[in-house]
């Protein structure tokens, strides 16, 4: 039952994002809104989460299919307690090539200077900072807490200081929000290191209020960057990568690698469903094939029944071998959240 599986479309699965909890200390308004996510909001309960034994027993088994890069998320994933124990118990884990995962995790920031060294000693490989803002008032208003840039970027500078590779940058683009400070975003970590990338704001969800023209198109990113910035497109590392890449040229116009490089995720305007190689296992050990699916299969109730190895892989595998999903290339033709199976899934929930 182990082995390399393709969908009905004939993509691999090659990455598994997993939720570790619903939980968030921001209430971004394209993520948590305050009015949706507030006092009385009812949260997993933490018998319902999957345990660390059983997060790594399943990726262990998707890893079996093919799964090299396992990325967890949330929520909030530092908000979990005692997370580096996961990340040592992933980072054992070893592809079908025999290598170990690319381990990595999605954060909002806000933790990270408190723990980037453990995250780091218990083998995490990169690091990805949410921050959609340079400017205080307006990160503060996005984030809706109140919380300060500067904690962010010293989380940033600690993560890189402890020797986290790759580490990128995700700024959620939202018309008439925060895309005065594009231009700024890319001027502060152009040569810093750190991957930028702009995110079109998607219809993920069903409570975050989207609208088409708060969407800032991608092409529309570039060319006000390229206004004042010279840039040059660069060939995509992977196959199914969300970010489409762009180096800032050096005085010759070719890619300076001192200088990085930016990249434009655009699921609204681009959609990169084609060669999406991603799989979703929720807080509560639901495996999801897309981002907007409306419903998820029940992982956790198979491993508590007392199912082999075997059973799960083969499992997994069969439910991969269905999978059809293509959501935004669908869109177009889509009203927003009718969706024959109800509504779509949080964010918060399924895990960015
Ligand atoms: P890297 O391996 O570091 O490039 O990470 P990534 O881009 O796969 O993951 P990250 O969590 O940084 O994703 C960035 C954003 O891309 C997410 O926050 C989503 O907004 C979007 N995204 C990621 N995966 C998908 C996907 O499968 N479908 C869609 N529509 N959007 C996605
Ligand atoms: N559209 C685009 N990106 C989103 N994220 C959360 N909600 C949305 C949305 N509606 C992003 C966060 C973070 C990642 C996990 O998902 O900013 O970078
Ligand atoms: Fe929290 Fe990230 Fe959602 Fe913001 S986008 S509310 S930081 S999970
Ligand atoms: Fe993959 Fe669904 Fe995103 Fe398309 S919309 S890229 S199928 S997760």
């Amino acid at each position: 039952p182990t082995g390399l599986v393709s969908d009905l479309r004939g993509r691999p699965l090659r990455d598994l994002r997993i939720s570790v909890t619903d939980r968030c200390n921001f209430r971004c308004t394209y993520c948590m809104p305050k009015e949706v996510f507030g006092k009385d909001y009812q949260y997993l309960p933490h018998g319902d989460l999957l345990s660390f034994e059983e997060i790594t027993r399943l990726a262990r088994l998707f890893m079996a299919h093919g799964v090299h890069k396992i990325r967890l998320t949330g929520g909030e994933p530092l908000l979990r307690k005692d997370l580096h124990l996961l990340i040592e118990q992933l980072a054992a884990l070893r592809t079908i090539e025999g290598k170990a995962p690319d381990l990595t995790l999605t954060t909002n920031g806000s933790l990270l200077a408190r723990k980037a060294r453990q995250l780091k000693d218990a083998g995490l490989s990169r690091v990805t900072v949410s921050l959609d803002s340079l400017d205080d008032a307006t990160f503060r208003a996005m984030n809706d807490v109140d919380f300060p840039v500067a904690k962010v970027l010293d989380g940033i500078a600690t993560a890189q200081a402890v020797g986290l590779e790759h580490i990128k940058v995700n700024m959620v683009v939202k018309r008439g929000t925060n895309d005065h400070d594009i231009l700024a975003m890319a001027r502060h970590f152009r040569g810093s290191g750190v991957t930028l990338r702009f995110i079109e704001f998607m219809d993920v969800g069903a409570t975050n209020g989207w609208r088409m023209d708060a969407v800032v198109p991608s092409d529309e990113v570039i060319a006000r960057l390229r206004a004042e910035l010279a840039l040059v497109p660069l060939e995509p590392t992977a196959i199914g990568e969300t970010a489409q890449r762009w180096g800032y040229a050096g005085a010759d116009g070719r890619h300076d690698p001192q200088l990085g490089e930016v990249g434009v995720i655009s699921s609204v305007t681009r959609a990169f469903c084609a060669d999406c190689n991603r799989a979703r296992l929720s807080t509560e050990g639901r495996m999801y094939l897309c981002l907007f699916a409306t419903q998820g299969w029940d992982l956790r109730r198979l491993l508590r029944s007392g199912a082999g190895d075997l059973e799960i892989a083969t499992a997994i595998a069969d439910i991969w071998r269905g999978r059809n999903d293509r959501y935004s290339e669908l869109r177009a033709q889509m009203p927003p959240d009718t969706g024959s199976g109800g509504r779509r899934i949080e964010m918060s929930y399924i895990g960015g």
